[in-house]
């Protein structure tokens, strides 16, 4: 099996980022996971320098990752960050809510992602506008909050732009991931759900975020666990019973690069009725995926912006993310190996493209190009 260098960037990113969240269970598996794939990289690795850099970079990764697990298990006292406790009263039974539930202020905004206008758009005429001009909305009748729904391909930016939206409104966002809150559920899911939207619902203005959300609400089966079966509609009355009143409010966004596993229930108008599509980069927005990430990298005046985006035609915004720091790599280790410091140049950005396909295949795509959640079909990607 080949692994690529893309799985290992994002999990290693996402692994690194729960770390600094405080979320050391998610960190763990994560980095866990990054140094398994950077070891299977190693293998394959074409020059012994590119394997010793790969097992050291590995053998770093299991490191934070006992960190992590140490951390987890004494409650990560010290290095933990402000985490959602309200609404938790002493001999509350359950499961500290803080276990799984991440409070943070993003600091990125819609300026850092590329492309995706016609997201952002939607999101500032649906989330935003409302937010920012509470007597005007309440005036015309327009609501505040509700849910979204933001779904496409893996690496487009989905996690990203939950977060923009959050900075924007300046939204506390409260991160949840399901697989830890599943773990977590046994016998206390509804309490669970409680506490994060009574947390949630403590702050002037929140955004609820929701990653990998068919984990936690796939499809109703007849057959399907009974926590499942009581849980989903919990949520459902919860998003329903948003407080939707200007100046108070409290969005709900889940993503997903499944959506087909979603329970339909969940898609109903009031819930998450907002179904945005996150498209592949257009050739815009490839160009300027470029910009942001070879900024501040020496580049040789031969490197063609407009020639790497018509090569880059079926990468996401994570590949090129991870196509610009390969790049950088080769003449990197030259001059680390005592060779004059050169420019990167157009042949270094072509070899690594050479050698990296696109991680969202074709077939995969029409999937979601398909998919009728109502969302926008994939007018954007050309
Ligand atoms: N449009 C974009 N603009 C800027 N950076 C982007 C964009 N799309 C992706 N990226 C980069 O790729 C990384 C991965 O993006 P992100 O985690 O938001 O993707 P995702 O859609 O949530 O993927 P997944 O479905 O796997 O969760 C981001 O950290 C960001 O650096
Ligand atoms: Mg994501």
């Amino acid at each position: 099996m080949t692994v690529s260098f893309s799985t290992f960037e994002r999990l290693k990113t996402k692994g690194v980022a729960s770390y600094k969240n405080g979320d050391f269970l998610a960190a763990k598996t994560y980095l866990v996971d990054a140094a398994e794939c950077l070891i299977e990289l190693a293998e394959a690795a074409k020059s012994p320098e590119a394997r010793r850099q790969h097992e050291e970079l590995a053998a770093e990764l299991i490191d934070l990752a006992k960190d992590s697990d140490a951390q987890h298990k004494s409650g990560g006292k010290g290095r933990r960050p402000v985490t959602a406790r309200q609404g938790e009263k002493e001999g509350d039974s359950g499961a500290d809510a803080s276990d799984w539930i991440v409070k943070e202020k993003p600091d990125i905004g819609f300026d850092d992602i590329a492309g995706l206008e016609d997201v952002k758009e939607e999101i500032r005429l649906k989330m935003i506008y409302p937010f920012m001009h509470p007597e005007l909305a309440q005036r015309y009748g327009i609501g505040t909050g509700g849910g979204v729904l933001l779904y496409g391909p893996p690496g487009t930016g989905k996690t990203m732009i939950a977060r923009a939206i959050a900075h924007e409104i300046d939204a506390t966002f409260f991160v949840v991931s399901p697989a830890q809150m599943l773990s977590k559920w046994v016998g206390e899911a509804e309490q669970n759900v409680r506490k994060l939207f009574e947390a949630a619902k403590a702050e002037p203005t929140a955004v609820i975020f929701l990653d990998e959300i068919e984990a936690l609400v796939p499809k109703r089966k007849s057959d399907s666990s009974s926590v499942m079966q009581r849980v989903v509609p919990q949520i459902l009355q919860e998003l329903e019973g948003f407080d939707r009143k200007a100046g108070r409010a409290l969005l709900f966004i889940g993503a997903t690069n499944r959506p087909w596993m979603l329970d339909e229930a969940m898609l109903r108008p009031g819930r998450l009725d907002a179904k945005i599509y996150v498209d592949l980069p257009d050739a815009p927005a490839r160009y300027r995926l470029l910009e942001i990430y070879f900024d501040g990298r020496p580049l040789a005046v031969d490197v063609d912006y407009g020639a790497l985006c018509d090569r880059l035609v079926g990468y996401s915004g994570a590949d090129i993310k991870n196509i610009a720091a390969q790049a950088a790599q080769k003449p990197f280790m030259e001059a680390v190996a005592g060779g004059e410091p050169r420019m990167i140049e157009m042949k270094d950005v072509l070899a690594v493209i050479e050698e990296t396909a696109p991680s969202v295949n074709p077939a995969d795509l029409v999937r979601f190009e398909t998919f009728d959640g109502q969302g926008k079909p994939a007018s954007q990607s050309k």
